[in-house]
């Protein structure tokens, strides 16, 4: 059985003596390594599948650590805005914790499945007029005035452990790769990974990726009316922008923007030739490599390894995914039928 994150990597989080565990044995992702992809993008490159998490995404990292603190301080109920996967795993550990949630979404603009999982958990889900960005601020204030934990990565508890990605894959590898692609919405989850490099003496190249109608940190400037068909990452003003500007500098790398035509090319790519499905944020960084390569300033060394994040799974937006496959094959119930419908 995995032994969860909090015990693992307990010296490197700031939980007090006596706060409860609060776990569904998150983190001890697979690190799989990508053939296809180090082909085409001339190094090594592995996939971190964070959807592999117990409720399908990296936020289960950073939750355990927020709700086992809330907990430990007498809170009674936490609280998130959400694209969707913070929503079904603030949820999720809320059931776990005997706390009450709620979680404040986006109407109509989070996967399926995200939404299936924040209602079975037992959370309020409120589907708000308004973006990610208006949520969160609303979100900020009552949290401000009522006492109720706020679980989103504004939550320094949060961005602790998350930082567990980072020294899994280290002592995984044995030592940290030469650079790392990974998504970037609210920015919490890149400072995550760069606080967990630098606490074990590590700087690799950060490559962080935003889908093109969602770029405000590479446009410089917030979005008002953010707009991608990823939408864990429809989000127009980052919480975590200054962090992670900051990060991208310190390690000589940079954020940069792909369409949402090349997401879904990579979303589909990564699980027809690698076996690994992903959600459409996760494959922005897939996206990402294959549309920006691996560049570096100038004089340095092209970076031979990279692991790419692969956030959330893909079972999370079936909707997409049925947008973007092919046609399921009908056929009478007979031997000769099926014999021409598989091999024909
Ligand atoms: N990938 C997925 C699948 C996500 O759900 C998110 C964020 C990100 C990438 C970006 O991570 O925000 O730390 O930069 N989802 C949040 C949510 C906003 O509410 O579930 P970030």
């Amino acid at each position: 059985m995995p032994t969860p994150l909090i015990e693992r990597y307990r010296k490197h989080l700031p939980l007090e003596e006596g706060d409860p565990v609060v776990t569904l044995n998150e983190g001890s992702t697979p690190l799989i390594h990508s053939p296809r992809l180090s082909e085409r993008v001339g190094a090594e490159v592995y996939l971190k599948f964070e959807g592999a998490n117990p409720t399908g995404s990296f936020k289960d990292r950073g939750m355990t650590v927020a709700v086992s603190r809330a907990k430990g301080a007498g809170a009674e109920a936490i609280i998130c805005a959400s694209t969707g996967n913070t929503a079904a795993s603030c949820a999720a550990y809320a059931a776990r914790a005997g706390v009450r949630g709620a979680v404040i979404v986006p109407e109509g603009k989070i996967a399926i499945g995200k939404l299936a999982q924040a209602l079975m958990h037992g959370a309020r889900v409120i589907a708000l007029e308004g973006n990610f960005d208006q949520a969160l601020e609303i979100v900020r204030e009552l949290a401000n005035k009522h006492p109720v934990e706020l679980v989103n990565s504004v939550n320094p508890y949060r961005i602790e452990g998350q930082k567990t990605a980072a020294f899994e894959t280290c002592d995984e590898l044995g030592q940290a790769p030469e650079a790392l692609a990974i998504p970037v919405g609210n920015a919490g989850n890149v400072t995550s990974w760069w606080a967990g490099f630098q606490e074990y003496g590590e700087s690799p190249i950060l490559y962080g990726f935003q889908a093109a109608g969602a770029a405000p940190l590479v446009e410089g400037h917030p979005i008002e009316n953010p707009e991608t068909v990823a939408s864990a990452i429809r989000i127009g003003n980052p919480a975590r922008w200054e962090e992670a500007m900051n990060a991208f500098t310190a390690s000589r790398g940079r954020v940069a923007s792909v369409s949402d035509d090349q997401i879904l090319e990579a979303y589909h790519w990564v699980a027809s030739s690698e076996g690994v499905f992903c959600e459409p944020a996760s494959a922005a960084s897939v996206a990402g490599l294959l549309a920006h390569g691996l560049p570096v300033a100038d004089g340095a060394d092209k970076p031979e390894s990279v692991v790419c994040v692969l956030t959330g799974h893909g079972l999370k937006d079936p909707d997409t995914a049925l947008g973007k496959a092919p046609a399921v094959t009908g056929c009478k119930a007979d031997l000769g039928a099926v014999e021409k419908a598989v091999f024909d």
